[in-house]
C-alpha cells in the first residue's frame, strides 16, 4: 500500500532529525576529548587544592626529610610560596592560562641532592593525593607523565 505524501515527509523529517542529533552527539564527544587536561581537572581551583594537599604531605614525609638539604629547604622556603609556584607550573603544563614565573627545575632542585628513593617517595604521595581526590585514571596518567618529564632535571643520584 502506498503511504500518503505527508507520511513520507514525516519519515524524512524524523530521519533528518535523528541524523542531526547523531552529529551533535559526535560533536559533543569530540569537544570532550579535545578539552585540555587543565579543563578536565576543573581549572585552577581544584588544581591548587590538590597541590596544597600534596605539598603538605611532602613536608612531613620522613624519607624526604632524612635528606638534610631537603629538610633545610623545607624550613627556609615558605610553603605558601612553593604551593603558588607549583600550582602555576601545573596550570601552565596542563594547558591552562597561567604563565610559570619561577626558576627552572634543574636550577631550583640542584642543591637538594635528590635521590631515586626520594623521587619514588614523592610519587607515592602524589598518587595517594590524586586517588583521594578521585582524579580519573586517564588524567592521573597525564599528570604523572608531566611530573616524570622533569625527573632528569631533578634526580641527581641513585
Ligand atoms: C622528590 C621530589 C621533589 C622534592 C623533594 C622537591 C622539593 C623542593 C624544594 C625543597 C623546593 C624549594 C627549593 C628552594 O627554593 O631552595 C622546590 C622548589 C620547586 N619545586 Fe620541587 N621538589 C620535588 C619535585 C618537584 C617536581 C616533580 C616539580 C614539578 C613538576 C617541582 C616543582 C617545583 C617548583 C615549581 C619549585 C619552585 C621553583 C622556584 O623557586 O622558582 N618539584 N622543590
Amino acid at each position: 500500500m502506498l503511504k500518503s505524501p505527508s507520511f513520507a515527509k514525516t519519515v524524512v523529517r524524523a530521519g533528518l532529525l535523528a541524523l542531526m542529533l547523531g552529529t551533535a552527539t559526535v560533536q559533543a564527544a569530540e569537544a570532550q576529548t579535545a578539552k585540555s587536561l587543565y579543563d578536565r581537572l576543573g581549572g585552577d581551583y581544584p588544581i591548587s587544592v590538590v597541590v596544597d594537599t600534596f605539598i603538605d604531605l611532602l613536608l612531613v614525609n620522613d624519607v624526604l626529610n632524612a635528606n638534610p638539604a631537603i629538610d633545610a629547604a623545607r624550613k627556609r622556603v615558605p610553603a605558601a610560596a612553593l604551593k603558588f609556584r607549583v600550582t602555576e607550573l601545573v596550570c601552565q603544563q596542563t594547558g591552562g592560562p597561567c604563565k610559570y614565573t619561577g626558576r627552572g627545575m634543574k636550577e631550583s632542585h640542584a642543591h637538594l641532592n635528590i635521590s631515586e628513593k626520594e623521587w619514588q617517595a614523592m610519587l607515592t604521595d602524589f598518587r595517594r593525593v590524586l586517588n583521594n581526590y578521585g582524579v580519573p585514571a586517564k588524567e592521573q596518567r597525564e599528570l604523572v607523565a608531566i611530573v616524570e618529564s622533569t625527573k632528569n632535571d631533578i634526580v641527581v643520584r641513585k
